[in-house]
């Protein structure tokens, strides 16, 4: 991973193998040297300002730096924070392909430019290659000097701080999810998470197959009773908030989902290893909450399994009394997310908590809905919506909402049990918070992040496979509910 500092010394005078600086269309670089060096490009039309635009120049000595590096910021009067993660995402990716070690890039501005910048270097530069034998195409960035303002220093190294907690949420998340699930099994998971714990010193506790019969956590017992690893219940608790209520963050960890005995059609089945990404999620989140210490109350709940069909698999038909004591009765063993996010929602009732947030790969209904542009919000309060919402917008992770009208739960009334766990084809997502709603009597909301959780090419910071949404999502939320201490 890139190593970041920030640095308060004039861009002319940093000795580097390649500086990169921010140009706008129809402007230049900062300062008369850089713009001397970039001023043939710039009128001979090599290079035009446009977003993400790159221009690699050599210097030939008339500044420290070996190279200059022009990258587009588009037309924006100030880029937004949105912007500035792109374009140090283009920025350091142009560097890394030019096979230099170390660069340095010019930050205009203070806390929140460097901290999207940041954030934007680090998951622009992400790749998932612990499988690849033979080496990299290309090597490493290993290190990247921010040059900023030096009467903003103390604002950058905050927006340092923020920032590197923020990406290391996705990054997490990002590498847990893109491990294929003969690895990211529910131990691994738990594992993953105990380091998490000792780590910063939270409270972990796993609860093995017997312990979650024992609980009555039926719902995630009867997912995983086919299954060739072991579910468990997986419990992080962050305490830093007195005597406060907890804020619950809840993930959907299914590591592997083929439908069990309502199996899924073989084809884009491989993709079912990121139905844990909820999980993933909020494990990312948790290793930002201990990085940055946040004075809060936070615990994690995280339900993994696998989801296989086999003789000892639940069935279509099958009706469980799940952990709140509702009776829930089986139309589709395909949907298994809600009945083990029921269980956890129920049990999250102990904590009395001031707030719930579940995400989960829950529907393919919600994909058809949104596309892969924003996760589906449903909850039960509106002010907590809202605030997910913001928290989504100002990380470039968009949710949007989406009604839990009485109907979808009229929709999902049982036949034999108190409800089932399919309402049908119309309004799938829909449907589907409204199953979880039953369970939540504390303000609560859900993310469906089905179509959102991974991506099949690059785009600006977000890297093939997992994307590591909605960890930046959370961990802003949580931001917004108290402060960092300098
Ligand atoms: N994990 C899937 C949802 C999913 C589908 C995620 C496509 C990502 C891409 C979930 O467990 C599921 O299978 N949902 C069913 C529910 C249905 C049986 C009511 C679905 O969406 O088809
Ligand atoms: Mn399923
Ligand atoms: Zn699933």
């Amino acid at each position: 991973m890139v190593e970041i500092r920030t640095n308060t010394v004039a861009p002319e005078e940093v000795p580097t193998p390649l500086l990169a600086v921010g140009v706008r269309p129809g402007g230049s670089p900062p300062g008369r040297l850089l713009a001397e060096v970039a001023a043939p490009a710039l009128s001979g039309g090599d290079f035009s300002g446009r977003e993400g635009e790159t221009a690699l120049l050599y210097t030939g000595g008339a500044i420290a730096a070996q190279r200059l590096l022009l990258v587009g910021l588009g037309d924006e009067d100030s880029p937004s924070p949105e912007v500035l993660r792109r374009v140090a995402a283009a920025a350091a990716r142009r560097a890394r392909s030019s096979g230099v070690r170390e660069a340095a890039l010019v930050v205009e501005g203070g806390e929140h430019e460097v901290r999207a910048t940041v954030e934007g270097a680090e998951l622009g530069l992400y790749r998932f290659t612990r499988y690849k034998s033979s080496g990299r195409e290309d090597g490493e960035l290993k290190r990247l000097e921010l040059l900023v303002d030096g009467r903003r220093e103390e604002e950058a190294r905050r927006g340092l701080r923020i920032g590197s907690a923020v990406a290391a949420a996705a990054i997490t998340a990002r590498d847990l999810a893109n491990e294929p699930s003969n690895t990211a099994t529910p131990e691994y998971l738990a594992e993953r998470a105990r380091e998490i714990a000792r780590r910063h010193g939270m409270g972990c506790t796993v609860l093995d197959q017997a312990a979650i019969e024992e609980e009555g956590l039926a719902g995630l017992a009867a997912v995983g009773r086919a299954a060739g690893n072991e579910p468990h219940f997986i419990v992080l608790e962050h305490r830093r908030g007195g005597e406060a209520p907890p804020v619950v963050l809840v993930g959907k960890a299914v590591t592997f989902d083929s439908g069990g005995i309502s199996i899924k059609p073989s084809s884009g089945m491989e993709d079912m290893k990121y139905d844990m990404s909820g999980g993933a999620a909020v494990l990312g989140a948790m290793e930002a909450v201990g990085r940055l210490e946040l004075p809060l109350n936070v615990v994690a709940l995280v339900p993994a399994t696998e989801n296989l069909p086999g003789g000892r698999a639940f069935k279509p038909g099958d009706v469980l009394r799940l952990h709140s004591g509702k009776t829930a009765e089986i139309v589709s063993t395909d949907a298994e997310g809600r009945l083990i996010l029921a269980d956890a929602l129920s049990y999250a009732r102990r904590y009395a908590p001031s707030a719930v947030v579940d995400c989960a790969t829950l529907t393919g209904a919600c994909v058809v809905a949104l596309g892969h542009h924003a996760s589906g919000l449903m909850g039960n309060d509106e002010d907590l919506i809202a605030e997910l919402q913001a928290a989504g917008e100002a990380v470039g992770e968009r949710a949007w909402p989406l009604p839990l009208f009485e109907e979808y739960t009229e929709q999902i009334k049982g036949d034999v049990a108190d409800i089932k766990n399919s309402g049908g084809r119309p309004g799938g997502a829909l449907t589907a918070g409204a199953f979880l709603k039953e369970f939540a009597d504390y303000p609560w909301a859900h993310l469906d992040i089905a179509g959102t959780a991974h991506t099949k090419k690059n785009g600006g910071y977000r890297t093939k496979g997992a994307t590591g949404v909605p960890a930046r999502l959370l961990v802003e939320f949580l931001l917004g509910r108290t402060e960092v201490a300098a």
